[in-house]
């Protein structure tokens, strides 16, 4: 199977871009082309299968970057996800075989969140059937799309809100903290996003979904409280409470708001909004992705303290 070895990387600097960056380089049959703002401040790795193309994103320099890749790879911050039209379009312009759309979330496909975050999807939505446009019209363009559900690594070393403050060994466990997740890590999504790459003829066209376990707050907190061997401080908040707070505080356009509204879509009981793939169906095997136990991902968040 044809392996889409030469790529541009778009974000390559961030939360996600740095570890696909780093599942790349694992394999040396990667040659990157890394696109960073020219005014980015972002710095990047030397390698020799790193070439950094610094410049302004006009249609013509894209189009110029993109010729003579196989991939095109969209990972920058949300903040970008609107310019991607542009990208679809030059890359496909360029010649490019595969554009990998910047998704990461839960499949917007076939889950809904909560009406209030569902528009930040639409530009989503609107690029992914750009993509299948285009491939209906093209054999020769194609588009692979991962939807991975919550990072929880990166959740649970950055973001307090995510219910668990390691180093004050406190937790808020939303309703009875039972609702279940599946979720990923931030090294899983490089190795899934390599696995598209590698894996050319069987993610053609596709919406693929990983997971790197199942669980929900409560288990995390078992988790915690083992590995810390401390009885942790349990607060427990009503949804139904934080959704109307964060609806209140959203429309006032206060980032607490978002926060309240994207807890409660990921813990809100009973509402199976959070569980992205069955591990029956997941594409783990086919993009090299294990699942792993919580306990495992817990030990290593708490490696990366100092103190704990
Ligand atoms: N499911 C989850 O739990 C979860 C959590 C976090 C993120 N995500 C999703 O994962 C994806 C990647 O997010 P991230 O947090 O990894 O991104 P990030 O770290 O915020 O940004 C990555 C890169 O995007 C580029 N960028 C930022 N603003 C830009 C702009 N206005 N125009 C062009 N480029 C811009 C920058 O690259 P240069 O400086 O090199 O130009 C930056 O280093 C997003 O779709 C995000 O929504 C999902």
């Amino acid at each position: 199977m044809e392996v889409l070895s030469k790529v541009v990387l778009i974000g390559a600097a961030g939360t996600v871009g740095s570890h696909v960056l780093k599942a790349l380089l694992e394999d040396e049959r990667f040659k990157i082309t890394i696109l960073s703002r020219l005014d980015s401040t972002s710095t990047f790795p030397t390698h020799s299968n790193i070439k950094l193309v610094r410049t302004e994103y006009t249609v013509a320099n894209l189009i110029q970057t993109f010729q003579a890749h196989d991939a095109v790879i969209s990972v920058t911050g949300v903040q970008a996800v609107s310019q991607q039209a542009t990208w679809i379009e030059a890359a496909h312009q360029a010649g490019v075989k595969r554009f990998v759309l910047n998704d990461y979330g839960n499949s917007i496909e076939n889950q809904i969140g909560l009406p209030e975050l569902e528009h930040f999807r639409n530009t989503r939505r609107e690029c992914l059937a750009l993509v299948k446009r285009i491939a209906m019209e093209d054999d020769g363009f194609s588009w692979s799309s991962l939807a991975t559900g919550n990072f929880i690594d990166y959740s649970l070393k950055k973001y307090v809100a995510f219910g668990f403050d390691i180093p004050a060994r406190k937790a808020r466990l939303v309703d009875d903290g039972t609702e279940r997740l599946s979720a990923v890590t931030l090294q899983d999504i490089g190795a899934a996003v390599r696995g598209i790459l590698r894996q050319s003829e069987t993610t053609k066209n596709r919406y693929l979904h990983i997971r790197s376990t199942e669980t929900c707050q409560r288990e995390i907190l078992e988790a915690l409280q083992e590995q810390t061997g401390s009885q942790w401080e349990v607060r427990y908040e009503d949804s139904k409470v934080m959704y109307e707070r964060g609806k209140e505080a959203f429309a006032k356009g206060e980032r607490s708001g978002m926060l309240d509204l994207l807890v409660t879509q990921l813990f809100q009981k009973g509402s199976g909004r959070s569980i992205v793939v069955s591990r029956q169906q997941s594409d783990n095997g086919l993009l090299g992705v294990q699942e792993k136990d919580i306990s495992v991902i817990v030990a290593d968040v708490l490696a990366t303290f100092d103190t704990i």
